[in-house]
């Protein structure tokens, strides 16, 4: 494969800050500037400019205490203090992309391959089901064939069966043609997660492939067919990038807002030895800073688009023990505990450190339970716990095409 050379853009953060600058880097940085509406002022608005999330993401002090005050009131008008679970299988790392980021890429031939059998699958589903989970998420490396098809829309039509139709369905299996998409959401999934990773299409295709397996506009149309098929369009993107910028962080939250999303999942960027962008460790923030960004993206975005739902990324965790809590406390409402049989999911390394490689099902529901009410939050059981972002979407767009 080729690798091309990145070379970091000299103006550009991704730089370590130092203790009179913390975060040094991008467009109108620091709210220490003159001239600049202060964070108080700011977070009176409910939406924001490029240099007003510039500077929220910046702030330091009090200033930080106050967006993740802000951000937890919204939280808890628009949503409640309240989790909603959504079982992870994770049912093959076979994929045929070679994201130079993504620890089950391809090109990884470090790595033991596994597809779980639909005999697993359904135990899994039937697992998420007799514990009362409201929804479960399918997830896997990124194949596109007739059979993968095929085999997608049985295993939904098996899941709404065994579970009378009451369990939810997130699908999360990367870019698909529209026809697939489309047999997916009438076989019974009804939300689908597709990171778009970078909005900034230049830094889209430095941490890609560049060919046509890895395109940029092919993702953006992927969700664009996703939201017209009727799906809750879920995407997000990876924090702390090498060559990202704070600047490119306020645009990926305005490409949000400018979607319309129903639901986002990000989470820090984490390096993985085995991958191409490994070459780039040196440059980027230290993970406590990445952590940082990634709870105000998640406090800002709350305060932006407050009935959204948000992922309190595994990633969090694998920074931080009590990553996922902190997310929930400031904005987030969706966790993912991972539901994949324990034999398999120590092959599903993304990244490095991922947490819960070990535990069983039951473990990871009882120790993220306790997590959750340590958040001051509670879990919501046998619910769907839909967006309700799209519910008033699609009520908005019903009364819009009757006048
Ligand atoms: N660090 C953090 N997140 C990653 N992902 C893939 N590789 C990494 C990494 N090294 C995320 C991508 C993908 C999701 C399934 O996992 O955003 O969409
Ligand atoms: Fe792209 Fe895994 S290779 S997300």
């Amino acid at each position: 494969m080729q690798i091309h050379k990145l070379t970091p853009a000299p103006i550009r953060f991704a730089r370590r800050g130092n203790k009179e600058n913390p975060f040094p880097g991008g467009v109108g940085v620091g709210c220490w500037r003159q001239n600049q509406m202060s964070v108080k002022q700011i977070l009176t608005k409910d939406n924001f400019s490029r240099e007003e999330i510039i500077t929220l993401l910046t702030c330091i002090g009090e200033e930080r205490t106050l967006l993740f005050q802000k951000s937890a009131e919204v939280k808890e008008k628009y949503i409640g203090k309240k989790v909603w679970f959504r079982g992870l299988i994770e049912f093959s790392n076979i994929c045929s992309k070679d994201c130079l980021y993504c620890g089950i890429r391809k090109g990884n031939k470090n790595l033991r391959r596994y597809n779980l059998s639909d005999e697993e699958i359904l135990a899994a589903a039937k697992f998420a089901f007799d514990n009362n989970y409201g929804s479960l998420a399918l997830q896997s490396g990124e194949l596109e064939s007739a059979s993968v098809t095929g085999r997608i829309e049985n295993l939904l039509h098996r899941i709404k069966e065994l579970s009378g139709g009451k369990l939810g369905i997130t699908l999360s299996v990367g870019e698909q043609e529209h026809e697939a998409y489309k047999r997916w959401f009438d076989a019974g999934a009804h939300r689908y997660l597709l990171r778009i990773e970078a909005t900034n299409e230049d830094l889209y295709k430095k941490i890609h492939p560049r060919n046509s397996k890895h395109d940029f506009r092919r993702r953006l149309n992927c969700l664009k067919s996703l939201q017209n098929i009727g799906y809750q369009v879920g995407t997000g993107v990876m924090i702390g990038l090498p060559f990202q910028t704070n600047e490119d962080l306020a645009n990926d939250l305005l490409f949000m807002k400018d979607f319309d999303i129903d639901m986002c999942g990000m989470g820090p960027y984490i390096e993985h030895a085995e991958t191409p962008l490994i070459e780039y460790a040196g440059e980027l923030l230290p993970v406590g800073e990445r952590f940082d960004l990634t709870l105000r993206m998640i406090a800002i975005l709350r305060i932006m688009m407050k009935d959204i739902n948000i992922v309190a990324a595994t990633a969090l965790q694998a920074i931080d023990p009590i990553g996922r809590e902190k997310a929930v406390r400031i904005g987030a409402n969706i966790i993912m505990p991972n539901i994949t049989p324990g034999k398999y999911r120590d092959s599903y390394k993304l990244y490095e450190n991922k947490p819960c490689t070990y535990d069983s099902a039951e473990d990871c529901q009882s120790c993220l339970e306790a997590r959750v009410s340590l958040a001051d939050n509670e879990v919501v059981y046998g619910e769907w716990g839909d967006s309700k972002h799209y519910e008033r979407r699609r009520k908005d767009q019903i009364q819009f095409t009757t006048e």
